[in-house]
């Protein structure tokens, strides 16, 4: 079994993904070897931080071991060596691999060739499920629920991969609506809203408006490497910055996520808010992984 997109888990596989990450956290002694003698490898063809080490804190903490690449001009790549060819090899060698392409679609490229699981941890401006599975973790234990939410996607929703999968994953639960607060030029893309009843969601452009209205905040870099225009990024760069007069809109029990990393869309003094949890959505992004490798590799419980 691959994650290529959060489609390719159930509500139920979902909710048991998140219930292991859960039993992880109280527990996490008892999974310690869960994974002993396994190896991930994770190949990055694209900048990380939080997604490549949590992938690989994950697999350590499991008593699992990894291998891989954070940048892939040392590999044979740089030879012109393809994907398919990359991934026939690397999959000979581990049990699971975590791929970040800037190619949309490359993981599903990549399962076609591959003998062991492949997860995808973010293909250019599409899906990043990962991350998902992170999201919902921090939204069902600082909000208790994943249905009968306000969540306001706030800045680059036409690149912003974590947006497009965690959309199509909170879409599944009961009584969830969406505020996509964007500018003209960075709207969701036509694909994810043609998959959400039109009265779930609202396009804005503004986000004081409707900030009293929201449960979950999910605030998004404006993603600089997909802009073909240096002069269009510099221009919308800066269109949303939340600081602390704008917070006093929102409600007392909002949270506010981002997937990190930030540049200026969260002002810093927002840090020490209580209903600020992006750098707790880190930690709980390496329990879902934990969670993750489990399942793919047929170990949970
Ligand atoms: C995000 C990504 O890579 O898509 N980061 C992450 O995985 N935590 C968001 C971003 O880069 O803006």
């Amino acid at each position: 079994m691959h994650l290529l997109e959060p489609d390719n888990l159930s509500i139920s596989q979902t909710a048991e993904v998140i219930s292991l990450a859960r039993n992880i956290i109280q527990n996490p002694a008892k999974y310690s070897e869960k994974c002993k003698g396994k190896l991930l490898a994770a190949l990055f063809y694209e900048p990380s931080t939080r997604t490549r080490l949590s992938f690989e804190s994950a697999m350590l903490r499991l008593g699992g071991n990894v291998v891989g690449f954070s940048d892939s001009s040392s590999t044979s790549v740089s030879k012109g060596e393809t994907l398919e060819d990359t991934i026939r090899t690397v999959g000979s060698y581990v049990d699971i691999i975590a791929l970040r392409h800037p190619k949309e679609g490359a993981p599903k490229l990549a399962a076609k060739y591959s003998l062991v699981p492949i997860i995808n941890a973010g293909d250019g401006g599409h899906h990043h499920p990962s991350q998902t599975i992170t999201d919902l973790l921090t939204i069902t234990e600082l909000k208790g629920r994943t249905e009968k939410l306000k969540i306001a996607f706030c800045g680059d929703l036409k690149f912003g991969r974590t947006v497009h999968s965690l959309t199509e994953a909170l879409s599944k639960y009961n009584g969830n609506y969406f505020y996509f607060v964007s500018p003209e030029e960075l709207k969701i893309p036509e694909y994810i809203k043609d998959k959400l009843a039109p009265d779930s969601y609202a396009e804005v452009r503004d986000l004081q408006t409707v900030l009293p209205d929201v449960d979950v905040l999910y605030m998004t870099r404006v993603q600089k490497e997909r802009f073909v225009s240096e002069d269009e990024y510099a221009r919308l760069k800066d269109t949303y910055i939340l600081d602390t007069s704008k917070m006093e809109r929102a409600k007392s029990d909002m949270i506010i996520m981002h997937p990190l990393p930030r540049v200026n869309e969260i002002s810093p003094e927002i840090d020490s808010d209580s209903r600020a949890v992006y750098f707790r959505q880190v930690k709980f992004g390496m329990y879902a992984r934990m969670a993750l490798i489990s399942t793919l590799l047929g170990l949970k419980g």
